[in-house]
């Protein structure tokens, strides 16, 4: 039943799809309920000629009850989602192995850095963002001299754990790839983990899903899911084109 989701492209997207629909079919049986309930007493207690109006300090059993099982399900869905939570957002969510990337947002821009040969990511400083360097990229760091700076190209293996290194560099963002059911606020200050697997090649979108300012609908990015092989060809001929590694 996932027809009207956008496809499926991540680990995440089976489980994130199957809440999703449970939640959406509790709430809309509730909604159905409450509106026909509703329409109902309107029609039955409106205004005829000669009825006088009356108090009533309601029904205790009923509202005990109204109150109780809303209550209950709360917690049942709580308590069922507590998992994929956990897995998806935890504080030791991230599998070790995961290839880093690192996702730096700004009005209305994204800029990936990947780490290169050596597969780790140089420390990064907002004091050191400059026109030159988008991603305030610290050369004093060994690890930095290999990696590769790009804008607005998302490019990952598929079947791999990958870990965004997310910061922003004026407002609230939020990165968000419909189709890996993954999303995450960039926030000022805070270098914020998340972690997805691809499970499916191909080419989709990263949007920014908060209203960051004027240029907002532009703000996004094209992502590429490519096998691991197609993944190395690709980095080794995106960091030729860009020329001898900074040292
Ligand atoms: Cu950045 Cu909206």
């Amino acid at each position: 039943m996932n027809w009207w989701l956008p496809p499926q492209a991540s680990t995440f997207a089976p489980t994130i799809d199957s809440m999703f629909t449970w939640i959406l079919i509790i709430t809309g049986i509730t909604f159905v309920l409450v509106e026909v309930g509703l329409i109902w007493f309107v029609i039955a207690y409106r205004g005829r000629p000669g009825r006088k109006a009356f108090y009533t300090h309601g029904n205790t059993r009923a509202e005990v009850i109204w109150t109780a099982i809303p209550a209950v399900t709360m917690v049942i869905l709580g308590l069922a989602s507590n998992g994929l939570w956990v897995k998806i957002k935890g504080r030791h969510s991230v599998p070790a192995d995961a290839y880093p990337i690192g996702v730096h947002a700004k009005q209305f821009e994204w800029w990936l850095t990947y780490p290169g040969a050596d597969g780790k990511l140089g420390r990064v400083s907002p004091e050191l963002v400059s026109k030159a360097n988008p991603t305030g990229l610290d050369t004093t760091d060994a690890a930095s001299h290999d990696d590769l700076v790009i804008r607005n190209q998302l490019h990952v293996p598929v079947g791999r754990p990958v870990v965004v290194y997310l910061t922003s560099e004026d407002v609230i963002h939020s990165f968000y790839v419909p189709q890996f059911r993954v999303r995450q606020d960039a926030v000022p200050g805070m270098e914020i983990r998340v972690w997805f697997e691809a499970t499916v090649p191909g080419k989709y979108e990263l949007g920014c899903s908060q209203l960051c300012g004027m240029g907002h609908y532009k703000m996004r990015a094209q992502v590429f899911v490519h096998t691991q092989a197609e993944y190395d060809a690709w980095l080794q001929q995106a960091v030729q084109a860009k020329g001898a590694p900074t040292t």
